[in-house]
């Protein structure tokens, strides 16, 4: 089965044909960052009026690339939540609208969900279920991934998401947006135990986090650096800071493992990129004889053919949507989509 997946959520305008939920034969991602980076941030409004420019190039690019012609797709599928509301509306109309012409069924997609199915197109052998950490610019969770389709949170944030940490600080470091990847590379050869840095925990609820008192002692350690004129040891913070971010995940994910009884456990989204977490998560696995499965980088980040791979079992589930389907700015992992009609 050839889906056609469309991925708008935010800053990022993807398409992708992908084959039974594993195999990508094409996936097309047009970045937005440079038209962000002067505002240090996601201009809601820049990011809607440069998708609607670039998703039927983006799409018909996406379509050549995979050989295949359009009467050949099966369904098509969009991001239809969380994200930015006017980002969302312009792949899932989109979306919906193909779908139609071509007179195939439409999936809605939980953008969250097509990250954990990142891990899919990486694994070919990786079946749930499995516990997985999600960790991204807007979302910061542990779930059990019961199935394909039945997902259920065990923990989450309850401020920031570690990605934003990151680029807010990165932000304060004069590093501009997206913050993440530069203070991940910053970090290479600093000294990760010469800035102490918060590491908080949720009062009886041990699978949360809270990630802004990393980020305010990050911004208040910067700015009395600068009162001071006293510089700081740029690649050390960096590293310091990478590891408060790692040793605030990782030790409750693989506890939540061990306490929920999952030997395999998987991490996605923009922030498993970072290069601390991924070494730290190894270790973390090895040690307590997990299987650990780490998505290819270039399937970290926003993209399709995520989207892609989730739809697939969506569809299975007969989870499709009648044109009335809407776009949700936010919503719950473990909610389905429902239409108006
Ligand atoms: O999953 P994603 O592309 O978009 C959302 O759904 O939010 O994640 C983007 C986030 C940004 O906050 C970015 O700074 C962060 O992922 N990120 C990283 C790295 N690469 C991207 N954070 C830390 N280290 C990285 N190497
Ligand atoms: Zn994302």
């Amino acid at each position: 089965m050839k889906i056609l997946a469309i991925e708008t959520s935010c800053d990022e305008t993807s398409a992708a044909v992908v084959e039974d939920g594993r195999r990508v034969l094409s996936n097309v991602v047009l970045s937005q960052i440079d038209m962000h980076a002067d505002y240090g941030g996601v201009v809601p409004e820049i990011a809607s009026r440069q998708h609607v420019e670039a998703i039927i190039p983006v799409v018909k690019e996406c379509l050549k690339q995979s050989c295949v012609k359009k009467e050949e797709i099966d369904a098509v599928a969009a991001s239809a939540a969380p994200g930015l509301i006017g980002a969302l509306l312009v792949g899932l109309n989109f979306g919906k609208s193909f779908s139609y012409a071509l007179s195939v069924p439409f999936i809605p997609i939980h953008h969250v969900r097509g990250h954990i199915a990142a891990n899919y197109l990486t694994y070919p052998d990786l079946k749930p279920p499995f516990l997985c950490l999600t960790v991204s610019g807007g979302h910061t969770m542990i779930v059990e991934v019961k199935d394909y389709t039945d997902i259920l949170v065990v923990g989450s944030t309850r401020d920031d998401a570690a990605g934003e940490a990151f680029d807010k600080t990165a932000r304060v470091l004069g590093l501009g947006y997206p913050g993440g990847a530069k203070i991940d590379r910053l970090s290479v050869g600093g000294d990760d135990k010469k800035y102490k840095f918060p590491c908080a925990t949720v009062d009886g609820s041990p699978f949360d986090f809270s990630f802004s008192g990393l980020k305010t002692a990050a911004i208040n350690l910067i700015h009395n650096s600068e009162q001071k004129k006293e510089p700081l040891d740029l690649p050390s913070v960096a590293a310091s800071f990478s590891k408060a971010v790692s040793d605030s995940l990782v030790p409750r994910f693989l506890e939540a493992a061990k306490i929920k009884g999952y030997k395999t456990i998987a991490v996605c989204g923009g922030v498993s990129a970072n290069s601390r977490l991924r070494a730290d998560l190894e270790n973390g696995a090895n040690k307590e004889g997990m299987k650990l499965y780490l998505p290819e980088l270039k399937f970290c980040s926003d993209n399709a053919a995520m989207i892609g791979a989730q739809a697939y079992y969506e569809f299975l589930d007969g989870n499709t949507a009648p044109l009335s389907q809407n776009a949700e700015a936010t919503k719950p992992i473990d909610e389905s989509f429902y239409s108006l009609e």
